[in-house]
């Protein structure tokens, strides 16, 4: 991972953390030394918002295809094999979540942004929950689409909530 890419995923956990409170005594003062909130607040989101998706989307295609490269070797456990199977419709499900839920945020519709956003993270965990173990090369990449899915959504939550401002 390059340098900018890797101190911009900091910065957005820190504005995140920020943003929904898991500091709640040093929400305010952090927003407002980052970003001008009070001038540009829905803007500054809506583009953190568009990064997240993209990443989302990105870490669930390529669980996709994981999964995908992972059926065509031998599998000698039949559940096994069958659960990688719904997992592959599970992602296929989820990556046409997120891009019904890029359409919304587009459309700045930040209400069905947040609930099909939803609906990826639920694909995924049951993706997971379908195995005794998590496969381990499935185990990182999966970690990463509940996380991303899930910052979106509470995002478009909290815009949703700001909206009456734009
Ligand atoms: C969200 O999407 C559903 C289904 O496409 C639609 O019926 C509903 O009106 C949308 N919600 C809003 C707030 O537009
Ligand atoms: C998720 O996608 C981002 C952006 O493309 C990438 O940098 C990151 O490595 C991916 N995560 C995993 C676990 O592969």
């Amino acid at each position: 991972m390059t340098k900018p890419l890797y101190s911009s995923l900091f910065f957005l956990f820190f504005v995140v953390v920020a943003l929904f409170g898991i500091l709640p005594n040093v929400k305010g003062n952090i927003l407002d030394d980052i970003c001008p909130t009070t001038l540009f607040p829905p803007l500054y989101i809506h583009g953190l918002l568009s990064t997240v998706l993209h990443i989302a989307q990105d870490n669930t295609t390529s669980t996709y295809k994981l999964v995908k490269s992972i059926l065509k070797q031998p599998i000698k456990d039949p559940n096994v094999k069958a659960q990688l199977t719904n997992c592959l419709r599970n992602y296929n499900d989820a990556i046409d979540d997120l891009k019904r839920s890029n359409d919304f945020f587009k459309a700045v519709d930040y209400e069905n942004t947040s609930l099909f956003s939803s609906y990826a993270v639920y694909e995924s965990l049951s993706c997971n929950h379908g195995f005794n173990e998590v496969l381990s090369q499935l185990k990182q990449l999966s970690e990463s689409v509940q996380e991303f899915c899930s910052i979106s959504a509470r995002i478009a939550n909290n815009l949703k909530q700001s909206s009456h401002f734009t």
